[in-house]
């Protein structure tokens, strides 16, 4: 087979890595890639983004599988145009893509069928959403609707702060039409999980629990980022937990796709608050999370391609996934200046010489006359599967401090 994977971050890196250990695979592109990508697959110089070029490609080069990474093709209607020419691929359509490329469709569906998740209101006009302050207690959080390039969240402390988000969003329109509306929400306090299932014909499959750090600095201080360390299993997802997950949540998200008349299928990214043991729903992602999947798929014991073919022939099911005992965690190195403004194009020095039970996915590198060089705000993520999650983490650290690179930057604290 022919697969193509569409996207350039360490989660694509991750998934080529996975997908060549098929036996089924006999080549891999990947569009656009990264340094990494490149080591595992052919890159291709189209962008994620570029679906006429992308079809063009699949088309000329007899394309078995597409697998699409990250949440723009998607929600900009990919699975749709690669089905009307009867191409396979890995990904829920446009419709279904929505819940998470429009808040206000998904806390509107969490709505409809019981789902729980923080109390909300949706707002288009700048004066309504002012006066609804009025009705929520701070701290609270202000959400752009559309997709914001992980920057349309805000968590305000007080109502000058938030007067000036709503004037950025609904007034300046600082992320354009993605902020035509915003969600207004109550802030949930509680630790965060991620639970990434597999959907085939809207049947929800759930991998492994993982855990992802989401803040920049250490002790989860700092600036929001796309994620700079995870690891799994999660301790969080206990057996009471993962029952009330089940009947409070999978089984209404299952319910409403059915009631709604969608068909998903491929990746659904569930973001949880957990408070004691009550879930709430904070997010839906539409696909693969990143750094999760840097962390999930060195645990798959199963074929990954089974699992894509499966899903897409609505046949899928839960003893096809097959998972290792073992721990795995992984530390993202990062570019100083991360999340906000930072340099690219230093040399990357170490990646060579790491112990041999490193995984080193790349999310933001390229090669130039054979030297690797930083080429993102996440650069690379160093991971380790291991007996225990403390091995692991002392497996990476370890390997960590062998890499080096200028601006060089990670959390100290992952796993701990
Ligand atoms: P989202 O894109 O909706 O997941 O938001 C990004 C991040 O903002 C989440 O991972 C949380 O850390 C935080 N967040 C979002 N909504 C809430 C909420 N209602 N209460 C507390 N934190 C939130
Ligand atoms: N790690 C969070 C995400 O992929 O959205």
């Amino acid at each position: 087979m022919k697969v193509l994977v569409v996207g350039s971050g360490g989660r694509e890196h991750a998934l080529c890595w996975k997908i060549a250990q098929s036996n089924k695979v006999d080549k891999i592109y990947c569009a656009p890639g990264n340094g990494g990508t490149r080591l595992v697959a052919e890159n291709v110089d189209i962008q994620a983004n570029d679906i006429e070029g992308l079809l063009d490609f699949a088309l000329k080069n007899k394309i078995d599988l597409t697998v699409v990474g990250p949440e723009e093709p998607l929600v900009l209607g990919i699975v749709d145009k690669f089905e009307e020419k009867r191409l396979k691929i890995f990904g829920p359509d446009k419709e279904c893509a929505q819940l998470e490329g429009s808040k206000s469709f998904a806390k509107n569906f969490m709505e409809k069928y019981n789902i729980p998740t923080a109390k909300y209101r949706t707002y288009e006009d700048y004066e309504g959403a002012i006066k609804a302050l009025e009705e929520f207690s701070f701290p609270l959080v202000i959400k752009a609707d559309g997709l914001c390039l992980g920057k349309g969240v805000e968590i305000v402390e007080t109502k000058e702060k938030a007067t000036r988000v709503l004037e950025d969003i609904l007034k300046n329109k600082k992320f354009g039409k993605e902020g035509d509306k915003v969600v207004i929400e109550e802030f949930l306090h509680g630790v965060e999980g991620s639970l990434l299932c597999f959907v085939s014909g809207n049947k929800l499959i759930p991998m492994e629990s993982a855990k992802d750090y989401k803040k920049a600095y250490d002790g989860d201080e700092g600036p929001n980022t796309g994620g700079v360390g995870a690891f799994s299993p999660s301790p969080l997802f206990t057996e009471g937990l993962n029952k009330r997950i089940k009947e409070e949540i999978l089984s209404r998200i299952e319910e409403g796709l059915e009631k709604e008349g969608l068909n998903y299928k491929g990746i659904l990214y569930i973001g949880l608050m957990i408070t004691g043991e009550e879930p709430k729903v904070l997010e839906f992602n539409a696909r693969f999370g990143d750094p999760e999947t840097e962390v999930l798929l060195p645990r798959l014991e199963s074929d990954i391609v089974d699992l894509f073919l499966k899903t897409i022939d609505l046949t899928l099911e839960p003893k096809d996934m097959v998972w290792k005992k073992e721990s795995s965690l992984t530390v993202v190195l990062t570019s100083e200046g991360y999340p906000l403004s930072y340099e690219k194009g230093f040399e990357i020095k170490g990646h060579d010489e790491l112990d041999e039970s490193i995984i080193l996915f790349h999310n933001g590198t390229k090669y130039d006359e054979g030297k690797l060089l930083t080429n993102g705000g996440r650069v690379l993520s160093v991971t380790a599967l291991a007996p225990s999650l403390d091995e692991a983490r002392d497996l990476v650290y370890a390997n960590v401090d062998k890499i080096s690179f200028k601006g060089m930057f990670y959390r100290k604290d992952i796993g701990k």
